[in-house]
C-alpha cells in the first residue's frame, strides 16, 4: 500500500465538459479542455487519495491510477457521482453544461426544404455542485466547487460559494484574454469562509500541487 497524506481516502473529482445531444449525431459543447481536473486527481493520487475521476469527453487522457468513469450528459455525471459516494472530499472541476436539449431528435434531423430552422428548446440540467453540497446524508466532508468568470470574479465566486452551499470555490478568470481555458496556466482565487485568497499565476499542474495539498491539510 502506498502512503501520503490522502493514504486510503476516497476523493472523487468531476472533470472536462458535457456533451448534451441535440439529435443522434449532433451535440452541444463548451471548450473546457479537462486539463485542470486531469492535474488535479493525478496530484490528490500523488498523496495517497484513492480518487474516482468522473469525467465528460475531454480533450486531454485521464491520470493513469485513478478510477475512470467515463461519461456524456450532465444526467450521467450526476448518476455517476451519486454512484461513486461516500467520499471524504468531492472536487467538481468539470464544466457542466447548465442546459441540455429538451426536444432532442431521436432519429438525425434533416432539413425539410422550406428554408425554415428548426428551433432547440432548452431544459436545466442538474446542479451536481449544489447537489452533492446539500445532502442531508453522506455529504463529503469537503466539497468544492469551480467558478469559470469573466468579470468581478471575486464577487461572483463569493455568492455562488453561498449559493451552492459548498465549503470552498477555486475561481478564475477565464477571458478569452486571460488564455486559460485550454491553455496550461491558471490563476485561481482560492474562496474559503475565512475570505479570498488570489494565487499568482502558475502552471494547472502547480495549481493542482497546491490544491491536494490544502485539501490533504483540510481533511487532517
Ligand atoms: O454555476 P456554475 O456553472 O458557474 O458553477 C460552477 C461549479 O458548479 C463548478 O464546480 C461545476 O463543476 C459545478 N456545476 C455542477 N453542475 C452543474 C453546473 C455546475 O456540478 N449543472
Amino acid at each position: 500500500l502506498g502512503g501520503g497524506p490522502l493514504a486510503g481516502r476516497h476523493v472523487l473529482v468531476t472533470s472536462g465538459p458535457t456533451h448534451e445531444p441535440i439529435d443522434p449525431v449532433r451535440y452541444i459543447a463548451n471548450r473546457s479542455s479537462g486539463a485542470q481536473g486531469t492535474a488535479l486527481a493525478a496530484a490528490l493520487r500523488d498523496l495517497g487519495a484513492d480518487v474516482t475521476f468522473v469525467t465528460g469527453p475531454a480533450s486531454v487522457p485521464p491520470p493513469a491510477g485513478v478510477r475512470v468513469v467515463r461519461v456524456e450528459t450532465a444526467r450521467e455525471m450526476l448518476a455517476a457521482v451519486e454512484a461513486a459516494l461516500p467520499a471524504e472530499a468531492a472536487i467538481f472541476a468539470a464544466a457542466v453544461a447548465d442546459w441540455r436539449v429538451a426536444n432532442a431528435g431521436v432519429q438525425k434531423m434533416k432539413k425539410d426544404g422550406s428554408g425554415r430552422a428548426p428551433a432547440l428548446e432548452f431544459a436545466e440540467n442538474p446542479d451536481i455542485l449544489a447537489t452533492v453540497s446539500r445532502l442531508a446524508e453522506g455529504r463529503p466532508r469537503l466539497v468544492v466547487g469551480f467558478a469559470a468568470e469573466t468579470e468581478t470574479v471575486v464577487d461572483h465566486a463569493t455568492a455562488k460559494r453561498a449559493r451552492k452551499g459548498c465549503d470552498w470555490i477555486v475561481a478564475n478568470d477565464v477571458s478569452p484574454a486571460t488564455g486559460i481555458m485550454g491553455g496550461a496556466e491558471n490563476a485561481v482565487v482560492l474562496i474559503t469562509d475565512a475570505g479570498a485568497e488570489a494565487w499568482p499565476r502558475m502552471g494547472k499542474d502547480a495549481v493542482a500541487r497546491q490544491l491536494a495539498a490544502r485539501i490533504a491539510a483540510a481533511l487532517g
